[in-house]
């Protein structure tokens, strides 16, 4: 069978890891798959950097060309943001790719025209790694729970802040005190406003609430409030009451139906609840339909490795889809429901 070529669009902590899990686990890939799977082309912004095990003559700093090269089966997008990545993954479906992406900022924002453009192409879009790292939970939303009725996702999907109110929960400490600690220990970025004011768990939330609603909701849609007020003495107060404080993401399909909410803000949730026993940088999320009940998915939400683990699976089912001839699930038949950040609380 003939070798199926993957383009790989970014090569930082992400991307080097990918490129490393296709060497290292190439037999088993193939065995996966059906047919080998080979690294045709890694498009970098700085091309003089060593990467370890990539050979330099892939290496290219042309990422248009290299979409657009015809021979490529699967683009894997790991460079994140709105652009250039948007234009590169629709000029990959209209010159023959496939997509795995984990662009979460990206698919909360333009996820729906994504998914036409895949469609439109007759091409798969994959993008597991987008939410919550390594933990399963776009294709179960897709394609798992597709025969029943899923009415709320709810849950803890940013580990950052997650730890930071964890070292409040469990040490006294400030936020501030708290937030040095997940910076000193890599967790937090430089700039940790995306993780503590929300914006990366709304991203995520309105992922989430776009496929298990089926319609379209974007981050704009989201009510976002972050956790930076959350004081020591709130989690004080909380202790009293038998609770702790979590930064939760909730999406709610209204009892009706006829409309959905999205928002992200701190939240106490009792001891006794399963959430409040998440740790760390961990994540956990429940899914709620009508046929399963509750499902609870739990574990590393970011890092290099886990997020990587998530994108390998969706190289494997898309290169399984290529050689059948098919694709894998598509939203063509999204509900135009109303979308907005508050519901019920
Ligand atoms: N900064 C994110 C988090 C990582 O802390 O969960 C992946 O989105």
């Amino acid at each position: 069978t003939r070798p199926l070529k993957v383009a790989l669009l970014g090569c930082g902590v992400v991307g080097s890891e990918v490129a490393r899990i296709m060497t290292t686990h190439a037999a088993d890939l193939a065995a996966r798959i059906g047919a080998p799977v080979e690294l045709a082309g890694v498009a970098v912004r700085r091309p003089g950097k060593v990467r370890e095990g990539i050979d330099p003559g892939l290496v290219t700093t042309d990422a248009t060309a290299l979409v657009k090269r015809g021979d490529i089966d699967v683009v894997v997008e790991v460079i994140g943001g709105i652009e250039p990545a948007r234009t590169l993954i629709t000029t990959a479906f209209e010159h023959g790719a496939s997509v795995v992406s984990a662009n979460k900022a990206l698919l909360a924002q333009d996820g729906a025209d994504l998914h036409a453009a895949a469609e439109a192409n007759n091409k798969d879009l994959y993008y597991e790694a987008a939410v919550a790292g390594a933990i399963p939970l776009i294709r179960p939303l897709r394609e798992s729970l597709a025969g029943d009725k899923v009415n709320r996702v709810l849950g803890i999907v940013n580990g950052t802040t997650n730890f930071i109110l964890d070292k409040m929960d469990s040490t006294g400490a400030g936020y501030q005190e708290a937030l040095d600690e997940a910076t000193a220990l890599g967790y937090a970025e430089a700039d940790p406003t995306a993780d503590v004011e929300g914006f990366d768990a709304a991203a995520k939330a309105a992922i989430l609430a776009g496929i298990a609603f089926h319609t379209r909701v974007r981050l704009d849609d989201v009510y976002r409030e972050g956790m930076t007020e959350v004081t020591a003495a709130d989690f004080a107060s909380a202790r009293e009451m038998g609770c702790t404080i979590k930064l939760l993401a909730i999406c709610e399909r209204a009892a009706d139906g006829a409309s959905v909410t999205a928002r992200v803000h701190p939240a106490m949730i009792p001891l006794t609840h399963p959430l409040a026993s998440v740790r760390g940088a961990y994540n956990a999320v429940f899914v709620e339909s009508d046929a399963s009940g509750q499902l609870m998915f739990y574990g590393p939400g970011a890092g290099g490795a886990p997020t990587a683990s998530a994108v390998l699976g969706d190289l494997v089912a898309v290169c399984r889809n290529r050689l059948n001839g098919a694709t894998g699930p598509g939203e063509s038949s999204y509900a135009a429901l109303p979308v907005s950040g508050m519901g019920e609380v």
